[in-house]
């Protein structure tokens, strides 16, 4: 299998089978942190990252990453490039990412919800990039996906339910678990990226789904067919509710995270402060010990940041079978592994 040069936008859009070679190198990676083996995988190569939007752990994760495997990550704010968009005059993509391509070995983008006029436009600007480039795109999180947490969520998973890290990744120990992807109350007006590659990944390694939310705050359509078309694939069940409760019963994961509603873009302008306001009317919206206890000892696991006190408790966050700081260190070895295939000299 060769995955030199190919883009990274969703993980519906790359085999089982690719996705588990990343995974498989990157529990090697996680095994065997600073070999010698990975140490000149992208000697003298250069990634580059636009950030549109903030991050902790994307932005620090690559930069450790590229360091580890020997090459550099470049830092670049697209505000400061003189790039032409729909307001202003300037530079083409296709001239920037054709240069740009006779640079670097890679080019990692992040464009979220407040940074775009309509949901899709992000995903859009993607693959405008992915178009032109003659080196991988990968996405650092933008509107519709957010592939990388997708891996590091569900080696996560898998790690804990089987051997733990530092062992073989099996994946088969998710088969039949069942994930509870809930909706949380909050303060952030959050887009959909983490919580829709959640359910693609989950249900193409054969886990049950519930997704619970209020009425009125919908998931992409696109995405609800692909998840119910996976777990029809491995003859699991995919259930949508919308009580704060009873997804709870029998769940092995539960994962609550914010989300905005469908109607978070009015006349090309993110609604913000109506998100939140009509976001905060919900606080039976949250995770916490009593209703982790109706689950078959489920883990709690979330992508951070975390907004404690409307999605999760502390109590739950910060309790023994929170995986949030494992999921997040995973950020680490599978952004390793994918450079690592898509862009080294492995
Ligand atoms: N989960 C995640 O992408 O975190 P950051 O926004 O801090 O990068």
């Amino acid at each position: 299998m060769d995955l030199y040069g190919k883009d990274f936008l969703c993980t519906q859009e790359w085999e089982v089978e690719e996705l588990m070679a990343v995974l498989d190198l990157a529990a090697k990676m996680k095994r065997d942190r600073f070999s010698p083996r990975w140490s000149r995988v992208l000697e003298n190569k250069t990634f580059f990252m636009f950030f549109y939007n903030p991050s902790v752990r994307t932005r620090q994760s690559f930069e450790c990453a590229a360091t580890e495997l020997g090459g550099h990550a470049q830092f670049l704010e697209p505000g400061a490039m003189r790039l032409k968009t729909e307001k202003t005059a300037g530079e083409t993509i296709e001239d920037a990412t054709q240069v740009m391509s006779r640079y670097a070995s890679g080019l990692g983008i992040r464009i979220l919800e407040d940074k775009i006029g309509a949901y899709g436009e992000g995903d859009d600007l993607l693959r405008q990039y992915a178009r032109w480039a003659s080196i991988p795109i990968i996405s650092m999180a933008h509107d519709k996906y957010h592939p990388c947490q997708g891996l590091a969520d569900i080696m996560g998973w898998a790690e804990w339910f089987g051997q733990g890290p530092g062992h073989t990744l099996d994946m088969g120990v998710l088969e039949g678990k069942k994930l509870l992807m809930t909706w949380g109350h909050g303060a952030l007006a959050r887009s959909w990226c983490s919580v829709q590659e959640g359910l693609l990944i989950a249900s193409r390694f054969g886990m049950h789904i519930t997704l619970a939310c209020p009425e009125g705050y919908d998931l992409d359509p696109q995405v609800i067919e692909w998840t119910k078309t996976n777990c029809g694939a491995h003859g699991t069940e995919f259930q949508i509710v919308h009580d704060p409760c009873s997804g709870y019963e029998g769940a092995h994961v539960v994962y609550s995270r914010h989300w905005m509603s469908p109607r978070a873009y009015v006349d090309g302008e993110f609604q913000k402060q109506k998100e939140v306001e009509m976001a905060l009317k919900y606080p039976q919206w949250i995770c916490d010990e009593e209703k982790m206890a109706l689950t078959t000892d489920a883990i709690f696991t979330h992508p951070m940041p975390v907004d404690r006190g409307h999605e999760v408790t502390d109590a739950v966050a910060s309790g023994p079978r929170s995986v949030i700081y494992n999921v997040a260190e995973n950020r680490l070895h599978v952004q390793k592994a994918l450079m690592a295939l898509t862009m080294g000299n492995l």
